[in-house]
């Protein structure tokens, strides 16, 4: 499988403080299947917290440590963008790579605020797609606004965003509402991926196989892999998006 929403780098978001707690993430996403990663660390204005040599450090020092201890897994460079305005009056994102995901400049993943859905949301969906970028949605499930009202990433969908949601949703480890919430996107059919958003070893892991299986009983097995095989390998090596 590959996890294309996690933050397992140490000491640059909240994610883990310690290499060995990234390691130890690395170790049980290994156990549960997972074989790529992309490291996706918060970025909340552009590119003015984000140091582009310090991420492809962290990861050149990860890969080597996962090769020395025999771990089947690579990770991969991305961020999670957070979603405001300044995406739409900028050239930020044809200039530096480091925002989009592998550095392909073809996806790139937006962070949601939890409690609201900014106005222009629509607005930087249809700006990325025509600059040639496609927006991934993330964890939508768990924003307040979308839980009172689902129906509005229909149109996110339409537009041509990517919507992936966060596999703890999935099997209820938040809590009822964005349980509920998923999986009327599941069943509704629009859902492209999942990932795990992972910040730590014990109460946000890399696990992405409880979730399979719960998509797997309610859509069937070929469904649920295309959210966390075939999508995510499409983002990943930044080709044309197909469902
Ligand atoms: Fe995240």
């Amino acid at each position: 499988m590959i996890d294309i929403h996690t933050h397992i780098l140490p000491m640059i978001d909240d994610g883990p403080t310690l290499i060995q707690e990234s390691l130890e993430m690395c170790r049980i996403a290994v156990n549960d299947g997972i074989k790529k990663i992309i490291a996706t660390p918060h970025v909340q204005n552009g590119m003015d917290d984000l140091d582009e040599n310090k991420v492809l450090e962290k990861i050149r020092m990860l890969n080597q440590l996962l090769k020395q201890e025999g771990l089947d897994l690579v990770i991969f460079p991305g961020a999670e963008v957070h979603l405001n305005d300044r995406l739409l009056d900028t050239d930020i994102l044809r200039e530096s790579s480091i925002l989009t995901i592998n550095e392909g400049k073809k996806y790139i993943l937006l962070e949601f605020p939890f409690q609201s859905v900014p106005p222009e949301t629509e607005q930087i969906i249809f700006k990325l797609k025509s600059m040639g970028f496609t927006p991934i949605l993330p964890h939508l499930e768990r924003n307040y606004r979308i839980q009172r009202n689902p129906n509005m990433v229909v149109r996110y969908v339409e537009m041509g965003a990517i919507l992936q949601v966060t596999a703890q949703s999935i099997v209820g480890d938040f809590d009822a509402v964005p349980l509920k919430c998923v999986l009327w996107m599941l069943i509704n059919n629009l859902v492209h991926v999942i990932a795990s958003d992972a910040h730590s070893p014990i109460a946000r892991p890399p696990i992405l196989s409880k979730a399979v299986k719960v998509v797997s009983e309610m859509l069937g097995e070929e469904a649920a892999k295309k959210m966390v095989f075939d999508h995510p390998r499409m983002i990943l090596e930044g080709l044309p998006f197909s469902t």
